[in-house]
């Protein structure tokens, strides 16, 4: 491993199975902090791999590989991947269009080698030739590895997405009729509320 040549190059579609391997990987990693937030379709993996081809040669897209080898004979296997794209920002901003990475991984025995970074680096300079003034990604908040990694490469916090479970609704109003009630509002009627009081 210490003399192997860890190269970046765009991906072809004999790299796609071995891309939604480790995309796949990212996405159990996800589904296990919260299958609320993050439960996987059982058809994703072909699924993925239909999305992966079929934006493979598309200018607004970049699926980037790394790949390690020893010598140029043998074929250089693939270490990590990053997948962004062109998106369109919603019309209220001085901007219309921003760059957004879909996925990264890098397969565990080389991590902390720098690929990431290297890939970042990459997709940044991507982002630079299609003209956008941004590259955006979404962090777990469980994610420290990733926050870091992010971190070190220069991008700031922005959002924190924040989810509550609709299962917890009928507690949190049985609740809420409750207190009303015992302050003497005697559960006042909203217009539009659910006739329930409240
Ligand atoms: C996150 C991930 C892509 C990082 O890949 P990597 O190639 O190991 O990262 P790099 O070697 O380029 O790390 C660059 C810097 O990021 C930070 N970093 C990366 N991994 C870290 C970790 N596990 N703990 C703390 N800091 C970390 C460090 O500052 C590191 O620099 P250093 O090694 O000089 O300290 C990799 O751990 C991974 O594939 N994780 C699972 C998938 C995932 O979470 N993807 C991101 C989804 S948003």
């Amino acid at each position: 491993m210490a003399d192997e040549l860890i190269t970046l190059i765009p991906a072809g579609p004999e790299d796609v199975a071995g891309i939604v391997d480790l995309c796949l990987s990212v996405e159990r990693q996800h589904e296990a902090y919260w299958p609320l937030r993050w439960q996987l379709r059982g058809d994703l993996g072909p699924r993925y791999h239909r999305w992966l081809e079929s934006n493979l040669a598309a200018p607004r897209w970049l699926i980037l590989c790394a790949k390690a080898g020893t010598s140029a004979a043998a074929a250089p296997s693939l270490v990590g991947v990053l997948v962004a794209a062109i998106q369109e920002e919603i019309p209220i901003y001085s901007y219309r269009e921003y760059a957004f990475i879909h996925d990264m991984a890098v397969v565990v025995e080389y991590r902390r080698r720098g690929v990431a970074n290297q890939l970042l680096q990459e997709a940044r300079r991507w982002a630079g030739e299609k003209g956008v003034n941004q590259i955006r990604a979404m962090v777990a908040v469980k994610n420290d590895a990733a926050s870091k990694l992010f971190g070190h490469a220069g991008y700031r916090a922005t959002y924190q997405e924040m989810v509550q479970s609709i299962g917890d609704l009928g507690e949190a109003a049985l609740t809420f009729s409750f207190l009303s009630h015992r302050r003497g509002s005697g559960g006042r009627a909203v217009p539009g509320g659910n006739g329930r009081g409240f």
